[in-house]
């Protein structure tokens, strides 16, 4: 469009310079304009000629002194003031026309469509476990083929999902984008050949890195896209759903094509992402340790983990989802600690971590002495987006919920503390999709206990699927 006005204008400033070169000439036979280079060169020449006037055409027709008969320079303007008007005015439905094309194109897949109405086949940590070993490494392209059947339709049942949400968010720049994020991953996973060598298997394994960092910002998008559009919902009934689902849903795939990498791996008691021989003391330390460095950046001191109960407890058990919920429940409790005792931040009282094992499920007690949550909070706290984050000077932007806090602690960087409302509501959304729960109780001015709770993956009860 702005090459169009350009060319508009220099075609219609050419056309005025002719026709003022032309008056010159008329008033003045010696005029000399600066287009005339030399006796054969000369624009005055050409201007002054039959082919100056009417294109040349108009005297053949309807003779030299006829009314039609005008200046190539007056007949140039018009057409550029023309072309420039239409140009204009054609624009705006253009681009109109173009962006709602972009926008329907997010509707009409077809094999989105059809990969929607198929049904997900979702695993026991078991048959997992079990699948994951052979003497002949078949368990690989077996997986990997569960995995090509298996990652398209849980995708696309996400995108109906997106489809599905009122318009006005639908519309919100950064969830179309995320939106368009799925459609491209649904686009290169299904259009991947048939996984027949090994030689497909590894190229696969390529495409799941390439989609896993792809998608590695999506709770962060999803979070800023959502917050921009709160206002316009008032219903948290609609969000809620929504945003369970799509991110258990992205849990449980980031999980599947996590195992199956692993499965490359050789690491002593592991088979893909599940331990054998799981230790919750040790992994609960390693993010005492993170969640203390950044408390400590942020506050200057961090309270003191004690960690008690079953302690040597080991058994077979999948740590990804406590990487993820452990961090958040531990910064919460770290933070509620150090804001109720801003005048002793040296003197805090600790946290203490309770473990407890048994048959069905495995418990961890987080009680902090942090002042507990006010009665009225108390059912919001684990509402999307609700968070009492702006009271604290901290920019929450710096990095986003569950921004590759994996990163972040191997790093030694510091991160946000709080910032989104996205700790509780998902870490309760992740502990409900893997067959447990997330609790909260609040003795009002003294602290909070939060119990989480996770199945055992060969328990007694009913086991959940992945
Ligand atoms: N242990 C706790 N003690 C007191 N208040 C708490 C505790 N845990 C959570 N809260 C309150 O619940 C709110 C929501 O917690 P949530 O973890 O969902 O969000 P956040 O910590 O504010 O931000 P982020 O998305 O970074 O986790 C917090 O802002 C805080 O006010
Ligand atoms: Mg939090």
């Amino acid at each position: 469009m702005a090459a169009r006005a350009v060319l508009c204008l220099a075609g219609a400033a050419l056309s005025l310079y002719a026709l003022h070169v032309e008056r010159a000439r008329a008033r003045d036979p010696s005029y000399r304009a600066a287009c005339d280079l030399g006796p054969a060169i000369s624009c005055t020449r050409v201007f002054a000629s039959r082919w100056g006037r009417g294109l040349g055409l108009v005297e053949g027709l309807l003779g030299r002194d006829s009314a039609a008969n005008v200046p190539n320079g007056a007949i140039g303007v018009l057409f550029y003031l023309l072309q420039g008007l239409l140009a204009a005015d054609q624009t705006p439905p253009d681009l109109a026309r173009e962006r709602s094309k972009a926008v329907t194109s997010f509707y009409h897949q077809p094999a989105i469509d059809i990969a929607a109405e198929k049904p997900s086949v979702r695993l026991t940590p078991t048959t997992m476990l079990y699948s994951g070993r052979s003497q002949d490494g078949s368990h690989i392209l077996k997986s990997a083929r569960y995995l090509q059947q298996e990652l398209p339709v849980r995708i696309a049942h996400r995108i109906k999902g997106f489809r599905s949400l009122p318009f006005i968010i639908g519309c919100n720049p950064t969830i179309l984008h995320v939106h368009e994020l799925y459609i491209r991953a649904f686009q290169k996973l299904s259009e991947f050949p048939p996984i027949q060598a090994r030689g497909d298997e590894a190229r696969y394994c390529a495409l799941l890195r390439e989609l896993l960092e792809d998608h590695k910002d999506v709770v962060t998008l999803l979070a800023e896209g959502l917050r921009e559009c709160r206002r316009h919902i008032q219903d948290e009934r609609l969000l809620r759903p929504f945003l369970d689902k799509t991110l258990t849903s992205r849990l449980g795939m980031r999980m599947l094509a996590a195992h199956h990498l692993a499965l490359h791996e050789d690491k002593p008691d592991f088979v893909g992402i599940i331990c054998t021989r799981l230790s919750p003391k040790k992994l609960i330390e390693k993010w005492v340790d993170f969640a203390r460095r950044l408390c400590e950046h942020q506050y200057g001191n961090a309270p003191r983990v004690r960690i008690n109960g079953h302690v040597a407890a080991r058994f077979p058990f999948i740590p990804l989802p406590l990487d993820y919920v452990l961090p958040e429940l531990l910064k919460n409790a770290m933070r509620a600690t150090m804001e109720s005792h801003l005048d002793t931040p040296y003197n805090v009282p600790d946290i203490v971590v309770t473990i407890a094992n048994n048959d069905i499920d495995l418990v961890i007690r987080i009680s902090d002495r942090g002042g507990g949550i006010p009665h009225d909070l108390l059912d919001k706290v684990t509402e999307y987006h609700f968070s009492t984050a702006e009271a604290s000077a901290q920019d929450p932007r710096l990095g986003g919920p569950f921004r590759n806090l994996l990163d972040l602690s191997n790093s030694g960087q510091a991160g946000p503390m709080h910032g989104f409302g996205f700790g509780l509501p998902t870490s309760r959304a992740y502990a409900e999709y893997l067959g447990g729960s997330l609790c909260l109780q609040s003795l009002q001015g003294v602290g909070t206990d939060v119990y989480l709770r996770l199945r055992h993956i060969d328990g007694k009860g009913e086991s959940f699927r992945i």
